[in-house]
C-alpha cells in the first residue's frame, strides 16, 4: 500500500516537532538550524511558507518543508528545508511533487531551486529523481563543524515541471 501525505501550513504549537527534527543526529549535518524564534518568525512571513508533512490516513508528522522567496520579482522560489523523520518510504519523493505543484500552480513560480550538500547523496539523488538539475557547484561554500563543505545549486523550471 503506497503511503499517501498532506502538506499543511505549519502551526506554532507543531514547532517542537520540527525543531526536533530539525535537531536530530540524522539531519542535523544536512540542514540549516534555526531557532524557535527563527521558525516562528516564518509562520507570518508573508515571503516564506512552512509545511508540515502528514500521513493523510493517520495525520501522523513525518516531516516539514519550507520554502522562500515566494514573493521574488523574478518567480524563482528557493526551496529552504526539507527534512523527512519517517525515510526510505518514498514521503520525501512525494513531498517533493506536492511542493512543485504548489510553486508553479498556485505560487506562480518560474523556477524552483535548492542548495544541497556534495556529501549529501540521499538527498541530491532524490532531488534528481523528482526533476531537478544541478546547475553549478559553490567550492568550500559553508562552513560546517569547523570544515568547509560544498553545495551544488539545482533547480527545476515550470517548463520541465510536469
Ligand atoms: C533526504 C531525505 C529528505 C529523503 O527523504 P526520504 O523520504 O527518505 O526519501 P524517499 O524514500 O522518497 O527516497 C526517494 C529517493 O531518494 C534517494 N535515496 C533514498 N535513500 C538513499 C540512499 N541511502 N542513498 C542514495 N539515494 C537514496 C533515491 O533516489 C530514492 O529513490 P528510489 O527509492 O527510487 O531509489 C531524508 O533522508 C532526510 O530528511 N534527510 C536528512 C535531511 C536532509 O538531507 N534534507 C535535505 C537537505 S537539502
Amino acid at each position: 500500500m503506497s503511503l499517501q501525505i498532506t502538506l499543511s501550513k505549519t502551526q506554532s504549537h507543531e514547532l517542537d516537532f520540527v525543531i526536533n527534527a530539525e535537531r536530530h543526529p540524522d539531519n542535523s549535518n544536512y540542514v540549516y538550524q534555526w531557532s524557535h524564534a527563527e521558525h516562528l518568525k516564518a509562520l507570518d512571513n508573508p515571503d516564506q511558507a512552512h509545511y508540515i508533512i502528514k500521513l493523510t490516513d493517520t495525520n501522523e508528522m513525518v516531516g516539514y518543508i519550507i520554502l522562500d522567496e515566494v514573493q521574488n520579482s523574478s518567480h524563482s522560489i528557493n526551496l529552504r528545508r526539507l527534512v523527512i523523520t519517517k525515510k526510505g518510504l518514498g514521503i520525501g519523493a512525494k513531498a517533493l511533487k506536492a511542493i512543485q505543484e504548489l510553486a508553479f500552480t498556485k505560487l506562480n513560480a518560474h523556477r524552483l531551486w535548492l542548495d544541497v550538500f556534495t556529501d549529501n547523496q540521499t538527498a541530491y539523488q532524490l532531488y534528481k529523481k523528482v526533476g531537478f538539475v544541478e546547475e553549478g557547484k559553490l567550492r568550500e561554500s559553508y562552513l560546517r563543524n569547523g570544515v568547509y563543505a560544498s553545495q551544488y545549486i539545482m533547480s527545476i523550471l515550470k517548463s520541465e515541471y510536469i
